[in-house]
C-alpha cells in the first residue's frame, strides 16, 4: 500500500526516516509531499495514496474525492478540524488523530509565551510574576492536564472548566486543579487563561468579551489552541479599554497585523503556528500515525477513529 505523508509544515528529517522505517519494515511504500504550496500538489499527489498522514494540512471535499484508492487519513496531531469528517466517511475513508502524542509540546508553549508576556517581552520593563497567580484552564484534555502540571511549579493556584469537569469536579483533584461549573465560574477566578478547546461550531468566536470582561483589568489570555475560538472584533475591544490588558496566540489571527500594530508590547502571535514542533512532538505524532496505519490497513485496527 502507498502511505503518503502531506505536509506543508514538514516533520523533522528524523520523523520522517522514523516514520519510513515501519512502512518499509510492514511491506509498505512511502510517498513525500512537503512545503507544497499550490492545493494542485496535493490533489495531484493523493490520487494514488492508499493512506494518508497529515498535520494541519486541509482535507476537504476536493482532496477527498480526487483521493480514489484512499482508505484512511491520521491527522498527526489533537485537532482535526482541519478534515472534512461528512466527506470522508461519505468516501468511506477512515479518520484518525494521534491524541497525546503532541500535547507536551504545546503545554511548555504555553509558559514561554506567558513569561514573555508576564515580563513585558524581556524589555527590562517591571513584569509581573507567575506564582500565586491563578491560572484558568478553558478545556481539560491532555494538554490542560499537563499545563495544570507545569502551572504548579511555578506556584500558581490552577482552575479548570470542562463540560466533564464540570460534571465529576472529582476528576481535578489528581491534577492539583479545582473544578468550575461554566466558563463564566472560571473566568471569575482566573488572572491568566489558557486555550486549550477544539475548534467546532459550539466554540467559534466563544472567547468574547463578555467571558474576557470577567479577568482583572490586567488579564492575560493564552492561545495555543484555534485562531476561530477567538471573537477577534472583542479582543480589540478589551485590549483597546484595558491599556493591561495582553494576549499572545500561537495561531496569527485574521487580524494580525491590526493587533501588532495596536497593542504592541503586550501582544505575541507565533510566525508559524509551532506548538508541536518539537523534535519529541514530531517524533511521537508522526510514529504513532505511521503504526496506526500499518494496524489498520492489516487489522482493521480502529483505535483512535474520530469519523
Ligand atoms: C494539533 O492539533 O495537534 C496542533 O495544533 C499541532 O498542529 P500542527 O501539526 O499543524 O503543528
Amino acid at each position: 500500500m502507498k502511505i503518503l505523508i502531506a505536509t506543508e509544515k514538514p516533520f523533522s528529517k528524523e520523523a520522517v526516516s522514523g516514520i519510513r522505517e515501519i512502512v518499509e519494515k510492514n511491506g509498505h511504500e512511502l510517498a513525500l509531499l512537503e512545503k507544497y504550496t499550490d492545493k494542485k500538489e496535493l490533489l495531484d499527489a493523493v490520487q494514488t495514496a492508499n493512506a494518508l498522514i497529515i498535520r494541519s494540512d486541509k482535507i476537504d471535499k476536493e482532496v477527498l474525492d480526487a483521493a480514489k484508492e484512499l482508505k484512511i487519513v491520521v491527522r498527526a496531531g489533537a485537532g482535526y478540524d482541519n478534515v472534512d469528517l461528512e466527506a470522508a466517511t461519505a468516501n468511506n475513508v477512515c479518520v484518525m488523530n494521534t491524541p497525546g502524542q503532541n500535547s507536551n509540546a504545546v503545554a511548555e508553549l504555553v509558559f514561554g509565551m506567558l513569561v514573555y508576556l508576564a515580563r513585558n517581552g524581556y524589555t527590562g520593563k517591571a513584569g509581573t510574576e507567575l506564582r500565586g497567580k491563578r491560572l484558568g484552564l478553558h478545556a481539560f484534555g491532555y494538554i490542560g492536564k499537563l499545563v495544570a502540571e507545569i502551572a504548579q511549579g511555578f506556584g500558581m493556584k490552577v482552575f479548570a472548566f470542562s463540560p466533564s469537569l464540570a460534571r465529576d469536579p472529582k476528576l481535578g483533584e489528581p491534577h492539583g486543579v479545582t473544578a468550575c461549573q461554566n466558563p463564566e465560574e472560571l473566568y471569575n477566578n482566573s488572572d491568566i487563561v489558557s486555550l486549550h478547546m477544539p475548534a467546532n461550531a459550539h466554540t467559534k468566536e466563544s472567547i468574547n468579551y463578555e467571558l474576557m470582561s470577567r479577568l482583572p483589568e490586567d488579564g492575560i489570555i493564552i492561545n495555543t489552541a484555534r485562531k476561530e475560538v477567538i471573537h477577534e472584533a472583542d479582543m480589540v475591544k478589551i485590549m483597546t479599554e484595558r491599556p493591561n490588558f495582553k494576549y499572545a496566540t500561537d495561531i496569527p489571527p485574521a487580524n494580525n497585523a491590526e493587533m501588532a500594530e495596536k497593542f504592541a508590547g503586550r501582544y505575541l502571535a507565533s510566525t508559524k503556528k509551532c506548538g508541536a514542533q518539537t523534535a519529541e512532538a514530531n517524533m511521537n505524532a508522526g510514529l504513532a500515525a505511521a503504526e496506526q496505519i500499518v494496524a489498520f490497513l492489516e487489522s482493521g485496527d480502529e483505535t483512535f477513529k474520530v469519523n
